[in-house]
């Protein structure tokens, strides 16, 4: 039985390096998830992949049923979720297809649903989310990066914004004063939710542009360009989801 699942985002719709098993698909009191869960094995282990997005990338990121997802990888007995989430960069560092594994989030959406402690009968629960991401598995990416000469940004704050449009230079600006490093779409309520269900939780941020106004040039920012950097990084997380799985 996997224990471990990996969530992709943008640009890892599929996982080449995933001996496909089965297909899952599983029905949640909160509708439906992303898509099927897959089973199969990278590196000889157990895994479970579910894309984000969807498996044609058709989901955009306020519309994502994070707490589908989140309640049936729990459901069917998963500990561990791996997310992969495309971000801009915003600090020094964060340049375009580098790795980043955040430790903090400040979170920026509005209007998701984004608790599973909502019922109007059930006990008011606050969860503890002082560390939001899990520091055993956080720490397993980063000795794994280590190990296998992938370089990576060790840690670092993730602001979560709406979307579906990217920002403007001033809003990144506002997001660089707050005291984050790297901007995207996806980390909330995702971390929330897996930490309410106990899950332990860490995110491979990917970085697929200079946020809003921090590029060189015009400063505007391309489809072409993200596109062109992801599929560049997702080499570099792929290598590192086999090395860090069997570890
Ligand atoms: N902003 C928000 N989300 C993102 C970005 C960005 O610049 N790039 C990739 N995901």
């Amino acid at each position: 039985m996997a224990k471990l699942a990996i969530i992709g985002g943008s640009g890892l719709d599929k996982l080449k390096n995933l001996e496909i098993e089965r297909r899952e698909v599983l029905q949640t009191p909160y509708g439906e998830p992303s898509g099927p869960l897959t089973h199969g094995r990278i590196s000889g282990t157990q895994v479970v992949f579910l894309p984000r997005h969807g498996s044609g990338h058709t989901i955009p990121p306020h519309k994502v049923n994070y707490r589908a997802n989140i309640w049936a990888l729990h459901h069917i007995g998963i500990q561990d979720i791996i997310a992969v989430a495309a971000v801009g960069g915003i600090t020094r560092g964060m340049a375009p297809a580098t790795l980043a594994f955040p430790d903090q989030i400040i979170d920026y959406t509005w209007g998701r649903e984004n608790t599973f402690f909502d019922d109007d009968d059930s006990a008011v629960t606050h969860i503890d989310f002082t560390y939001p991401y899990c520091i055993e598995l956080r720490r397993k990416l980063i000795e794994t990066t280590r190990r296998e000469g992938i370089t990576a940004i060790e840690r670092g704050t993730y602001g979560a914004t709406q979307g579906p449009r990217l920002e403007t230079a001033a809003e990144i600006d506002r997001l660089e004063r707050d005291g984050c490093d790297m901007v995207g779409m996806t980390g909330m309520p995702e971390a929330a939710l897996a930490a309410e269900k106990g899950m332990c939780y860490a995110s491979c941020a990917v970085v697929a542009n200079w946020a809003a106004g921090r590029g060189e040039g015009d400063g505007h920012i391309t489809m072409e360009e993200i596109e062109v950097h992801l599929k560049n990084a997702m080499t570099k997380v792929r290598g590192l989801l086999e090395a860090v799985i069997p570890a």
